[in-house]
């Protein structure tokens, strides 16, 4: 597809992903914290300013963590959903919305929780690791998820988290953590999916926790064409036809003007 010169200049390199898209009929968009970043959520493992360079995950994103102390990891949500709730879509949220102008059946894959491809107007995103911004009861008492409105509850907030109203265990957020399964139909349908697609739009992801990481490599044994968006390389832009070096800001809003152009033409 292209030469591993080529595989790296812009823009022709816009324009050959544009032209990939465009004959899409299956697209599946893959998403990780780096299409936040620009919005002022900080990734993961980004090895600055990455949560995981500052933070401890097994403190904070372990069901051990929250054993041991609900509330450190009560008040870590609330500080991260704070930082959300002030963050909005940035042009890369935007561009991936825009894609549904142009293409006949796209799906977001997300490992987000933030909720904002949802808030920017995607139409079907698949949330691989929850939501950040629902909670749920630790025993998933009345069935999984047992989701609990903590807006109607009252509670002494230093304490830590709340109590589930049906059985009193600690209400979490509901995300999956480290040690977690991802929820089955959620799973399953991104595996149909990235079994099925003919081009996979990989943007923002490390690549390196599995269930996700894995879509791209079974969408390519599929014969799908892969583009990655990511300033750095990863495990995957070694089987990306295309790997658009940049912040996904900048470069996905180019790479829309390029599917306008050759839209129209
Ligand atoms: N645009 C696009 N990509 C970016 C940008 C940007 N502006 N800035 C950074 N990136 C890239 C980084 O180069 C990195 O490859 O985003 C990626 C972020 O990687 P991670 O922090 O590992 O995030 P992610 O892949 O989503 O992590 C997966 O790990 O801890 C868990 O549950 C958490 O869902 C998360 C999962």
């Amino acid at each position: 597809m292209s030469s591993e010169s080529d595989k790296h200049a812009l823009p022709p390199l816009i324009t050959a992903a544009a032209r990939a898209l465009r004959d899409s009929r299956r697209l599946v968009v893959l998403t990780g914290a780096g299409i936040s970043k620009e919005s002022g959520i900080p990734t993961f493992r980004d090895a600055m300013d990455g949560l995981w360079a500052r933070y401890d995950p097994h403190q904070l994103a372990t069901p051990e963590a929250f054993e041991r102390n609900p509330k450190l990891v009560w008040d870590w949500y609330e500080y991260r959903r704070e930082m959300v709730r002030q963050a909005g879509p940035n042009p890369g949220h935007r561009a991936i919305v825009d894609l549904e102008t142009y293409l006949p059946h796209v799906v977001v894959v997300t490992q987000n929780t933030d909720g904002i491809h949802q808030l920017c107007g995607s139409s079907d995103v698949i949330t691989l690791h929850g939501s950040m911004l629902s909670n749920r009861c630790s025993r998933n008492c009345q069935g999984d998820p047992t989701l609990i409105d903590v807006d109607d509850l009252v509670w002494d907030r230093d304490s830590g988290p709340p109590r589930c109203p049906h059985c009193g265990a600690w209400v979490r957020p509901a995300v999956v953590w480290f040690g977690e399964s991802l929820p089955p139909a959620a799973l399953e349908r991104a595996f149909d999916l990235s079994n099925q697609a003919d081009v996979m739009l990989v943007v923002g992801t490390s690549g390196v926790v599995q269930p996700a990481a894995n879509l791209p490599f079974l969408a390519r044994r599929q014969g799908a064409v892969i583009i990655e968006v990511n300033p750095s390389r990863t495990p995957i832009t070694a089987i990306a036809d295309w790997h658009l070096a940049g912040p996904s800001g900048q470069i996905l809003p180019q790479v829309i003007a390029a599917l306008a152009e050759i839209s129209h033409a």
